[in-house]
């Protein structure tokens, strides 16, 4: 796919051998009892499917939807569970699987929800981490890849829908400004 708009950041092989990678240091960090991988959807499904075929243990998997609402640049802090978990939580490992975190305001509202559902433990892990946007606090225990403040997309990060099946994560030209008027 060639794209004027698209540079790449990350390629295919790299995000796969860091993936594999943590992978490896998820399964270690947890030797014993269930765990449980909580996909936030959309943006997560790509990184979920290759992190838990990355583990070296079982797993248990489920899907959360979340809308974050927010006029302009960034969000208002508003946070709407659009899909709620189907398994219960109580008395296990959680571990939250994200694609980035931005704002820090949905992971920061997700864990507060979560804590509440009397898990043993609660982590997060997210393929990208945009340090400098951060607004909330969120503590993050692992990461793929700090990434610098632009626009990203594709393995399963959108702008507007599109670009969610690039092999490779982009820089988005341009997106920021288009991004900041969108409702
Ligand atoms: P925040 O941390 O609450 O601001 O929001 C994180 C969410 O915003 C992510 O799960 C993405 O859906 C979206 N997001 C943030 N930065 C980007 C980006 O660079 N590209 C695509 N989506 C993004
Ligand atoms: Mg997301």
């Amino acid at each position: 796919m060639t794209d004027p708009n698209l540079r790449v950041l990350l390629a295919s092989n790299k995000i796969q051998a860091r993936i594999r990678e943590m992978g490896e240091q998820i399964s270690a960090d947890y030797p014993d009892g269930n765990l449980h991988l909580i996909c936030i959807l959309k943006g997560a499904c790509f990184f979920l499917t290759d992190l838990a075929r990355a583990m070296k243990r079982d797993v248990f998997v489920d899907f959360m939807g979340i809308s974050t609402y927010g006029k302009g640049k960034t969000s208002s802090g508003e946070v709407k569970v659009t899909k709620d978990l189907d398994i219960s939580l109580e008395g296990a490992n959680v571990l939250i699987v994200e694609d980035i975190v931005d704002s820090g305001i949905t992971l920061n509202y997700l864990m507060q929800l979560l804590q509440q559902r009397k898990p043993k433990s609660l982590r997060i892990a997210t393929l990208l981490d945009k340090p400098e946007r951060r607004q909330r606090p969120v503590e993050v225990s692992y990461v793929g890849f700090r990434i610098p403040d632009k626009f990203v997309v594709g393995y399963g990060l959108d702008f507007g829908e599109k670009y969610r099946n690039l092999d490779d994560i982009c820089i988005l030209e341009e997106a920021r400004e288009t991004v900041a008027t969108a409702p």
